[in-house]
């Protein structure tokens, strides 16, 4: 493609990585994301008696938005259609859960069936999957990604507040069979949660062939309790897997990837990746581009302004106009997160109503 097409930023990246949320809702209560139970509030209060403090003064968005503001598929496909000409050509689809949006695999084949879509992935927290997985894969979905943070059952209650463990499994291993590829798992590790299960989760990607993803926790979560101290580095998670695995490094097929890949010696189809946006920021190459459920771009995780697509949709804007308001959105992508530094400001959404 003509690069002079692309959507590039003021620092010379160019978009090729659509994330849109399709809802803001979610079924789970994750410790790191929507933390609204005893065992959250009791974990994070021993944390904080051990000298942590909870930053009062950013307002968090905890309300759902109303259905009316919410974009419908059409408007979706059509800002997808607007873009993949332009190099954004790698779509995921994420919520809060977007299992939670009816008829899911409509907006799948809208989307499928753009010419320049070159891959279309799902992050989901596996709950709802099962139902209508066959579906989703008809429709053209083709990559997914689960949420799995613990493989003890009372652990995985304690991180989500749901008791879904099992379902999760069902989800991992019918999507499976199905033919799903590769199949990731995302696993926020916390210090003093699930920091334990580290080679219990690297085991299970290995068993079941998959990729298993251990991501530091990032300061995107409602109860604000987030802290350095709970953040279990890169570096200590490679140190552990490292004495207990026979790991090789994967070579990363480009800049933009977000993840550093091992594989396993003896079963070289399984993976781990480390997500370090906490300890090895690679936002440099960053080539993403947000979708919130609310029809508003968002240019990073962390931005505090973001731009309200939804008067142009609806008010009868062209093509044009849309693809040009976007442009000027990714020219004001920020260089780089701020996360650690005296002059972070944590966003009001959370990572539910941003899209992970
Ligand atoms: N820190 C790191 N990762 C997070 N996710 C959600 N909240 C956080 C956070 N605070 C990840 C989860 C989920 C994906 C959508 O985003 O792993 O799978
Ligand atoms: Fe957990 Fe994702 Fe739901 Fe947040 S949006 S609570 S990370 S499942």
């Amino acid at each position: 493609m003509d690069a002079s097409k692309r959507l590039t930023d003021s620092f010379g990246r160019a978009m090729g990585d659509l994330r849109i949320s399709v809802t803001d809702r979610c079924n789970f209560h994750c410790l790191y994301c929507l933390p609204e139970t005893e065992a959250a509030a009791d974990f994070y209060m021993k944390q904080a008696s051990m000298g942590a403090s909870q930053d009062e003064s950013v307002p968090i968005l905890r309300q759902w938005k109303p259905k009316s503001q919410i974009l419908n598929y059409e408007e979706i496909v059509r800002i997808v259609r607007i873009l993949a000409p332009y190099g954004l050509s790698k779509i995921r689809l994420t919520g809060g859960e977007p299992m939670l949006r009816r008829n899911l695999d409509q907006l799948i084949a809208g989307l499928s069936a753009i010419e320049g879509v070159r891959d279309l992935a799902m992050t989901s927290n596996g709950f709802r999957f099962l139902e209508k997985a066959q579906s989703l894969k008809q429709a053209g979905l083709k990559r997914m990604t689960f949420s799995l943070d613990s493989l003890d059952s009372k652990g995985f209650k304690k991180m989500t507040g749901v008791a879904a463990l099992d379902s999760v499994l069902d989800s991992i291993a019918i999507a499976k069979d199905l033919g799903f590829d590769p199949i990731r798992i995302n696993a926020v590790v916390i210090r003093g949660m699930n920091d334990h299960e580290i080679s219990d989760l690297a085991a299970f990607a290995q068993k079941h062939k998959v990729s298993m993803r251990f991501i530091e926790f990032m300061p995107l979560d409602a109860g604000r309790s987030w802290q350095k101290s709970l953040v279990v580095t890169g570096e200590e998670i490679m140190d552990h897997l490292h004495s207990r695995f026979d790991l090789v490094p994967v070579a990363a097929i480009n800049d933009s990837e977000t993840a550093t890949r091992w594989r396993f010696r003896e079963t070289p189809e399984a993976e781990i990746g480390i997500i370090a946006p906490v300890s090895k920021p690679f936002c440099r190459f960053c080539n993403r581009l947000r979708l919130t459920a609310d029809g508003h771009i968002r240019t990073c995780l962390f931005s505090l302004e973001e731009y309200d697509l939804k008067p142009l949709l609806r008010g009868g804007a062209d093509d044009m106009q849309i693809l040009k308001f976007i442009r000027d959105a990714v020219l004001l992508k920020e260089e780089r997160h701020h996360i650690g530094e005296s002059s972070f400001v944590q966003p009001v959404r959370t990572m539910s109503g941003i899209g992970g």
